[in-house]
């Protein structure tokens, strides 16, 4: 197969930021920025249908997407929290109801707090090493504040209301927070750090609300339809115009630990598997076999000569990214274009081209590669070094570029 790639300087938008045009409600990691997807809809001129995004995030690709006027959307996360900012965002409320609900929550809450015996009425929260990560009297304040958010009867004002809550969740814990993953801060910033929960959380809701209100609420016009799910995709037979994502560029152990990064969120939202979403994403879950199919197999061999352990790991890797191909490609409409967004990491100094196995692997399944943009990836919030051979001190930058990767359905 030949394989066009082409370096386009569009795609950069050097000094741009997510929240140039659509600030997000709460940070997450390795995000796409929209203005990407609005310009590639532009350019492969995609203005209406039903869009798919299968590893949807914190939803960038439905920001995209509604900026060109396509109003139907489905998108898939493993991840609950990311499940939860995507409906958040996405969802229509009546926005007076929820400032009335803003009022009566501080209002309960403070209420609630003259009579300190109210305290222990409140189931204590079911989260892993709890004292490890939270003062006492932090976990009482976030206690109440769960107690009387989940009490809010319209489940969408919920959902926007929890936001704020995992922000202040992150914030109030002994977590850096300046780290995507869990890391305790140093025992003497630990003696000093005596967060106010209560404040943090009523002006977090409020920059959350009027985020919402000004950047999502008025794109959100009544014929717009976008459900999210936490689970994994399942195919559609020839349902979708288009597929619009950025897929994880690893296993989360050793790339992008989503499932760490949300899991004080995910257990104080009662996620009993919060701590094992990581290992339920791509390239989780062992493999017995080294992958052996196409292009990426020369490459799976020479970590192998170095070791079989990584080997094994980064094979599962693409099994799962295949898999999931097949389901996408055959839940595609002819015609349709699918679009993924992705890096090539090193794993023990070889450079994975996992660009070319997306399209090598749509092509398999009735698609034609049209073209694959290499873009600077200046702008994305991920670690830009990590230690590729796994040996420590020995970090090396890996992921400058980030590659767009189109492909069309046969008609
Ligand atoms: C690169 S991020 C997507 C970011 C998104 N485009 C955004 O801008 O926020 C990849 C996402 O894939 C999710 N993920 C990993 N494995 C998955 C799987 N097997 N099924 C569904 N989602 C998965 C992760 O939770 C993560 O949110």
């Amino acid at each position: 197969m030949k394989y066009n790639v082409e370096r386009n300087t569009k795609y950069d938008f050097a000094g741009q930021s997510y929240s140039t045009k659509y600030p997000n409600l709460h940070r997450y990691p390795a995000t796409m920025i929209p203005q990407i997807g609005i310009e590639l809809l532009k350019e492969f001129d995609i203005r209406q249908g039903k869009m798919l995004d299968p590893y949807c995030g914190s939803g960038s690709s439905f920001a995209a997407a509604l900026e060109l006027g396509i109003n139907e959307m489905q998108g898939y996360d493993i991840n609950p929290f990311a499940v939860l900012l995507t409906k958040a965002k996405f969802t229509k409320i009546d926005t007076e109801e929820a400032r009335e609900t803003r009022k009566e929550l501080r209002n309960n809450i403070f209420e609630f707090l003259k009579d300190e015996n109210n305290l222990n009425k409140l189931p204590i929260p079911n989260i892993t090493n709890i004292d490890y990560w939270f003062s006492k009297e932090v976990t009482q304040n976030l206690n109440v504040i769960k107690h009387f958010v989940y009490q809010i009867k319209d489940e969408n004002i919920r959902n926007l209301f929890l936001i704020p809550f995992a922000e202040t969740v992150r914030a109030c814990s002994y977590t850096r927070n300046s780290e995507f993953k869990l890391y305790r801060m140093k025992p003497e910033l630990i003696a000093n750090f005596n967060p106010d929960a209560l404040n943090m959380y009523f002006s977090n809701l409020k920059k959350v609300l009027s985020i919402y209100e000004i950047v999502y609420y008025p794109k959100l016009k009544n014929d717009v339809k976008i459900s999210v799910e936490y689970k994994k995709f399942e195919p559609k037979e020839q349902y979708f115009d288009v597929v619009l994502t950025s897929p994880p560029y690893g296993d989360s152990r050793t790339t992008v630990a989503y499932g760490q990064f949300s899991n004080f969120s995910n257990e104080w939202m009662d996620i009993s598997y919060a701590r094992k979403i990581d290992s339920m994403m791509m390239g989780g879950k062992k493999v017995n076999t080294i992958y052996q199919d196409g292009l990426i197999a020369d490459h799976l061999k020479e970590i192998d000569a170095q070791c079989n352990k990584r080997a094994l790991e980064v094979s599962s890797y693409y099994k799962d990214l295949e898999n999931s191909i097949e389901k996408v490609a055959s839940s595609l409409k002819n015609g349709a274009y699918s679009i993924y967004i992705v890096g090539n990491r090193q794993v023990k100094a070889v450079q994975l081209p996992t660009d070319q196995f997306i399209a090598e692997k749509f092509e398999k399944n009735s698609f034609k590669h049209i073209i694959t943009y290499e873009r600077l990836l200046g702008n994305k919030s991920m670690p830009s070094k990590n230690s590729p051979s796994n040996k420590t001190g020995a970090k090396k930058s890996t992921m400058t570029m980030e590659y767009i990767v189109v492909c069309q359905k046969d008609k």
